[in-house]
């Protein structure tokens, strides 16, 4: 006979015990959704790297985002995509262009859905023209102070634009100090969220987000500032560091092959809300799976959302979200 110890099937044999073993259960309010926003106000382009998603401009925003609000989304995040003649130099001048498409987007958006909150992605590699995340020395390499204030100035721009929340994906050296002393001289501190993607490692992922979003490095790579994936020290430390200088929700990118860095994250601070970015070409990947019939698409996504909230992730960022708005309600 099998020992009593031994039987676990009864604990999960009907679909409600089965939802009663959940540590997590995904949520609407988990999820960030990414734009990609174009300064060609009428622009609607689908991205052929990544299915079902597009390039839009300022016109094409309000009724896309529409029916996605009536539906529970409760988060985006944006990225500009500048796409017109001169607008990308050394420095990125352009990323807190007070025309630009991100700080346009956040007026707009305040204005149309007031329920919506709103995160900025701040960078500057869709605005230089060598399509680098910081600012250069002569020989190439990083001027990291330099980047530093031109990160910080950035993300002010875009909190006195109104974003709810700016996220620092750039991967300078004392940027979340730099951004939140900023932020705290602007009178803003109280009321915009610092996200600070911490562990963000180089890698084969963000292909599809670069085509889209027009900023591959012209040279080189991003091995210098991005994590090497095999970091996960480096990773805790970049992760300590961050919240020691004030972010307030440290972020995980990418997500699936990376959940025991999640895992520390949640170990490290255990208080703190944790994120993790599913990224472009995780997105594509299983897009691609999918249509090869390697599995259904719906039944492999939840099955990676639910690792990445196991391993204690409490925010999604995921170009899955209009399907999970859809999913969620079934
Ligand atoms: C900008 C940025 C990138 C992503 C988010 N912010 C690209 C990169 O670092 O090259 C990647 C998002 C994705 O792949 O979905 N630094
Ligand atoms: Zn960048």
């Amino acid at each position: 006979m099998t020992d009593i110890s031994s039987i676990l099937h009864g604990g999960y044999h009907h679909p409600l015990s089965r939802s009663w073993q959940g540590t997590t259960q995904l949520t609407k309010s988990m999820l960030i959704y990414p734009l990609f926003i174009t300064d060609n106000p009428d622009e609607e382009t689908p991205i052929s790297s990544l299915p079902n998603q597009s390039r839009r401009g300022l016109n094409k925003l309000v009724p896309y985002l529409k029916p996605l609000i009536t539906k529970g989304l409760k988060s985006v995040i944006l990225f500009g995509v500048p796409l017109a003649e001169g607008t990308k130099d050394s420095c990125g001048t352009s990323a807190s262009d007070p025309n630009g498409p991100v700080i346009s987007a956040i007026k707009l958006l305040r204005q149309e859905f007031p329920e919506l909150f709103i995160v900025c992605d701040v960078c500057l590699c869709e605005y230089t023209d060598h399509g680098h995340c910081g600012i250069l020395r002569e020989d190439g390499t990083l001027e990291n102070e330099a980047s530093v204030k031109r990160i910080a100035e950035v993300a002010v721009s875009y909190a006195k634009a109104g974003a709810h929340c700016v996220a620092p994906s750039d991967m300078m050296d004392g940027r979340i100090k730099g951004i939140k002393l900023g932020l705290i001289e602007a009178g803003l501190a109280h009321k915009v969220l610092l996200m600070s993607y911490a562990a963000k490692f180089a890698g084969p992922w963000y292909g599809p987000f670069r085509e889209a979003a027009g900023s591959a490095p012209a040279f080189g790579d991003r091995r210098c500032y991005q994590l090497p994936s095999n970091a996960r020290g480096l990773a805790r430390r970049a992760i300590t560091r961050d919240l020691s200088e004030g972010a307030d929700v440290i972020m995980v990118k990418p997500a699936a092959n990376f959940l025991d860095i999640i895992s520390d994250a949640k170990q490290v601070s255990p208080d703190t809300p944790i994120a993790a970015y599913h990224v472009s070409g995780e997105y594509a990947m299983l897009h691609a799976a999918a249509k090869a019939g390697v599995f259904e698409l719906r039944k492999a996504v939840e099955d990676v959302m639910t690792g990445i909230l196991r391993a204690g992730a409490t925010i999604i960022v995921s170009y899955f979200t209009p399907e999970f708005l859809e999913w969620l309600d079934e």
